[in-house]
């Protein structure tokens, strides 16, 4: 029986040229802090468009969030913002800035170490600084929802947090800010979005009709997009789609009322905290393995997804889950991805390892069912070798 609440109080501003309504959006006394990454939003042009529409407003800055942005460098934009009495925060970036920003909006607020709001997964978020995002990587969906993932450094830990206070209060969308993304990342992005989908999807049957056929256009518009975002990266109209899919995948509409699963992402987040590899990439190792190792549990939503997404029918039941496996992965492939261990230079060790911080982290109870135990999160990992 559908049952749930939705709330999402992040305003979109999506077109080209779109920058320039910042101007209107940042409230007019506002002291902002600017928030990007490493060189691309100075390089691309669009740090200054930003400085531009903002106008008269006092300015400041603070560059270098790195991907999968780290507490070490966020306390430092925190000490910032106390400093400077800063009162309104602006990503520029892609999700590592945009979940970094959410990060110092809680954290200028916060009472006591802040680490402790990734130790509570937000529950203790009860004030931030408001923000807005202007968005130039297509994939978390960071940009109208109200998670963040945060790394800790020093303990290898990379964690998430969740709370209703750090919904960015707008995000402008102007595909043509995605011009300049090396194929790779718009490979990492097209999968990220995928596997979005796929976590509040690929469970099990709850007669949300319309969230299912929902979630099966998301993943049939990335597959028919990904040949073209990646080989003409100025056609407009591909990465206008591919920018507002990757929103709708992970904005809380498809994941309204049904059970979600996210067992891939959490253990993704072990291997990029432990290997460095990238976000995106992770999750393409894990979920075709954890698809086939699940797939007693999920067996009639395997059967809808082989038919409806993949347009698989024929042969019995067990062939038809085979073949939709097997397409899944050959679907990263096709983006460049390598969906094995191996293709990043790991082993068997890498499966205890991973193992070991899911313990350490309390992973123990995966899945929509809760029965990913750690043996389980092993052989998942086994299979992906
Ligand atoms: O650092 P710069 O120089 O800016 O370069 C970035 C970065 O190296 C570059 N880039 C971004 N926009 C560009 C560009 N290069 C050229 N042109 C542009 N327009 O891209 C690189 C990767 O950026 P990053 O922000 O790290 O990528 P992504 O958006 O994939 O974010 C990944 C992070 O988001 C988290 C991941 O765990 C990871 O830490 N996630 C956040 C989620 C959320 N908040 O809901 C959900 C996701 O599942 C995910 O876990
Ligand atoms: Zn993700």
């Amino acid at each position: 029986m559908l049952n749930f609440e939705f709330h999402n109080p992040t305003r979109i501003v999506f077109g080209p040229g779109k920058v320039a309504e910042l101007a209107r959006l940042v409230p007019p006394k506002a002291k902002v802090l600017l928030l990007y990454g490493g060189a691309s939003a100075k390089k691309t042009g669009t740090l200054a468009e930003v400085r531009t529409a903002l106008g008269a407003r006092e300015v400041h800055e603070f560059g270098g969030i790195e991907p999968n942005p780290t507490y070490e460098t966020l306390m430092r934009a925190v000490e910032q913002v106390r400093l400077q009495k800063i009162d309104f925060l602006l990503a520029v970036g892609g999700g590592s800035v945009i979940d970094g920003t959410k990060f110092v909006a809680a954290a200028a607020c916060f009472d006591g170490e802040p680490w402790d709001i990734l130790l509570q997964r937000g529950a203790n978020v009860s004030r931030a600084l408001p923000f807005g995002a202007v968005l130039t990587l297509p994939a978390t969906g960071s940009e109208m929802n109200s998670g963040s993932v945060v790394t800790r450094k020093a303990t290898q830990t990379k964690l998430a947090f969740l709370s209703e206070q750090v919904f960015p209060q707008f995000s402008v969308l102007d595909p043509t800010k995605t011009y300049t993304l090396p194929p790779q990342q718009i490979a990492n992005g097209i999968a990220d979005a995928f596997v979005h989908t796929m976590e509040q999807y690929l469970t099990y049957p709850v007669q949300a009709l319309a969230q299912d056929r929902f979630a099966e256009g998301l993943l049939q518009t990335l597959i028919e997009i990904a040949p073209r975002a990646l080989a003409e990266p100025d056609d407009y109209d591909t990465r206008a789609n591919l920018m507002w899919t990757a929103t709708l995948a992970l904005n809380g509409l498809i994941g309204a009322g049904v059970p979600q699963d996210w067992a891939t992402h959490m253990i993704g987040h072990e291997l990029t905290a432990l290997y460095g590899i990238d976000h995106a990439r992770t999750l393409c190792i894990v979920l075709p393995s954890l698809l086939d190792t699940q797939r007693a549990t999920k067996r009639a939503k395997l059967l809808q997804y082989a038919e409806r997404v993949w347009h698989i029918t024929g042969g019995n039941e067990d062939e038809r889950i085979n073949a939709a496996i097997s397409k899944t992965r050959a679907f990263f492939e096709s983006l460049g991805i390598s969906t094995r261990l191996s293709g990043y230079g790991l082993g068997q060790e890498a499966v205890e390892a991973v193992v070991a911080q899911l313990e350490t982290h309390g992973m123990t109870q995966l899945g929509e069912h809760r029965d990913i135990s750690l043996a389980v999160s092993r052989a998942i990992l086994q299979a992906a070798l």
